[in-house]
């Protein structure tokens, strides 16, 4: 595989090594493309690697050897400055915890990342309501975020992600703090952000059914890729 240009994010040989009186390798010659559009998730036991691959395909870790490409732009050695720049461009996170600021409304929470961009009052607005209405939580914009559901929090915490017009969403278990029924809302508002607005998406999780629905399930163990399956999806019905 080449690190061409259709690939969102590729990395090539990927080694994270933790330091410390023990060493940890937490990933080991990890070689993976994923391409623009593509939904894929990556699953495993907990401390396979799994949040370190995804802080290193966001620009948020670099690798200890190795290549690391986003947008075909070779980023593994990039100084801090740079990194964060990158990151800032190209990259939406979601987390667990949904790390809203609760004395702050909705809207003011989505608003806040684009805030630090400098932009303009008006268009923060405009743009933060437009993901609030993706994300299918736009009446609750006045709301802290105190008084919402689970999954309301998390989506509102999508928006945000999404209001800053990243190319990659990548989420680290977003539906690990939720019950069943608010991880099928959050599943299904990923998926719909990831069909309508063509957005690439990384997802780590424990729920098989959900990795179930994304085009493709990375398998990762002791920091290797254990193996790539591509789910059989039945075509849903309206
Ligand atoms: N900052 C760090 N310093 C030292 N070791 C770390 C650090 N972060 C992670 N590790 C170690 O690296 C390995 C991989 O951790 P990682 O967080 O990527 O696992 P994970 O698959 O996300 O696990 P979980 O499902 O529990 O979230 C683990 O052995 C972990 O203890
Ligand atoms: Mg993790």
């Amino acid at each position: 595989m080449q690190p061409a240009a259709d690939y969102a994010i590729y990395l090539d040989s990927v080694r994270k090594v933790y330091g410390g009186a023990v060493p940890t390798v937490a990933l080991d010659d990890v070689t993976l493309g994923v391409r623009r559009g593509e939904f894929i998730s990556i699953v495993g036991p907990s401390g396979s690697g799994k949040s370190t691959l995804l802080n290193i395909m966001g620009a948020l870790d670099r690798p200890t050897s190795g290549r690391v490409y986003i947008a075909g732009r070779d980023v593994s050695r990039l100084p801090d400055d740079e990194l964060s720049r990158v990151r800032n461009r190209y990259i939406g996170f979601v987390f667990q915890a949904f790390n809203l600021i609760t004395r702050m409304s909705v809207v003011e929470n989505v608003e806040l990342p684009l805030v630090a961009r400098g932009m303009r009052t008006s268009e923060r607005r405009r743009r933060a309501m437009e993901a609030l209405k993706l994300l299918g939580v736009d009446h609750l914009w006045a709301k802290s975020p105190r008084f919402l559901s689970g999954g309301e929090q998390q989506r509102v915490a999508i928006a945000r992600a999404l209001a800053q017009d990243p190319e990659f969403v990548l989420a680290d278990e977003p539906t690990g703090n939720l019950d069943s029924k608010n991880s099928d809302v959050v599943m299904r508002a990923l998926m719909d952000v990831n069909r309508r607005t063509g957005k690439t998406v990384i997802m780590v999780t424990h729920n098989m059914e959900l990795a179930a629905m994304t085009d493709k399930i990375y398998r990762i163990r002791d920091g290797r890729i254990e193996g790539v399956e591509t789910p059989q999806r039945e075509v849903a019905s309206a």
